[in-house]
């Protein structure tokens, strides 16, 4: 089976290029080899490497920046996706792509579920669910697994800034009235190698569709902080304070609810990702491991 990846140094690209390389010959393009903003270099790409599926970690992710480069962000995670989209279905390939909990505006008092109606509250959101829309339009066989608060090693992202501020600091202000699910981007990436492996990709364009794949539990932004604080073992000597989102305004608006339902990807593809504890405590002890 011939992959081919794109955003191969993301959070999720760096975890999918050592999950996917097990399963065939994986093709993967950073940013500067395949630039998602220009169709021209999307459409030589697909048609050169010829893959059977196309897995799309690359991303305009800069969620406040967004709000000032809505163009920008079209680009890549709207136009850009629908030509890939296209060249799948010309290809024949299964398209395997990321979306966002940020298509939903929060308001609903439960775990959203796939059938929910989008509705999102910056233009980050806007941008990805154009993407998904494309996608389906396109009629490509395709996977859109929407995740929600990605964290790495690597990157740039709430786990390493929270690290590194508890070394700084006595005190964090973190929102505690924002609930979603901490996904570590490893088990994200293994979790899309499980789908592939168990079902092949004629069985998962044949289950086309969205579906959520988040870790499984939630939390608010101050819980992940408390327990990033914990496996510190700092919890004594810095303060974790609970605060409202109006205490930390921030140019893109987010949703206060962001937890997404997995039972869709677990009973149709028997797929389920860790506990969010059980996978920050893995990328946790990744760190401590000399490399
Ligand atoms: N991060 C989150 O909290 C989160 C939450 C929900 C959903 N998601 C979705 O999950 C997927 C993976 O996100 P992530 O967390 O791995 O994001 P990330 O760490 O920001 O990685 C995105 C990658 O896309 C690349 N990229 C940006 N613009 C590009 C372009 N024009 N052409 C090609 N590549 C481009 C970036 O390259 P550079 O390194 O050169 O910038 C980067 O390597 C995305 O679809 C994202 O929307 C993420």
């Amino acid at each position: 089976m011939r992959i081919l990846l794109t955003g191969r140094n993301g959070q999720v690209g760096l975890e999918l290029s050592r999950s996917l390389a097990p399963l065939g010959e994986l093709v993967a393009y950073d940013r500067a080899e395949l630039d998602l903003a220009s169709p021209d270099r999307i459409v030589a790409a697909v048609r050169s490497v010829k893959p059977a599926v196309l897995v799309n970690a690359a991303a305009y992710t800069a969620v406040d920046r967004a709000e000032r480069e809505p163009e920008a962000a079209h680009a890549v995670n709207a136009r850009g996706v629908a030509v890939l989209a296209e060249e799948a279905r010309r290809a024949g390939a299964l398209l395997i792509h990321y979306s966002t909990d940020y298509v939903f505006d929060g308001t609903k008092d439960a775990p959203y579920v796939e059938e929910d109606a989008p509705h999102p509250l910056n233009v980050y959101g806007q941008s990805k669910l154009a993407g998904e829309r494309a996608i389906r339009e396109a009629d490509c066989a395709h996977l859109i697994l929407r995740t929600s608060w990605v964290y790495a090693e690597r990157g740039a992202n709430f786990f390493l800034t929270v690290r590194r501020l508890l070394g700084e600091k006595e005190e964090l202000r973190v929102v505690a009235d924002q609930v979603g699910a901490p996904t570590f981007a490893g088990a994200l990436a293994d979790a899309t190698a499980k789908l592939l492996k168990d079902r092949g990709a004629q069985e998962l364009g044949e289950r086309r569709g969205v579906y959520h794949a988040t870790a499984s539990g939630s939390t608010s932004w101050h819980g992940f902080a408390t327990a990033i604080a914990r496996l510190e073992g700092v919890e004594r000597r810095v303060r974790v304070v609970a605060i409202p989102s109006e205490a930390y305004p921030t140019v893109a608006r987010r949703p206060r609810n962001s937890r997404l339902s997995n039972d869709k990807l677990q009973r149709q593809l028997g797929v389920a990702l860790p506990p969010w504890e059980v996978s920050l405590a893995a990328c946790h002890a990744r760190l401590a491991r000399p490399s």
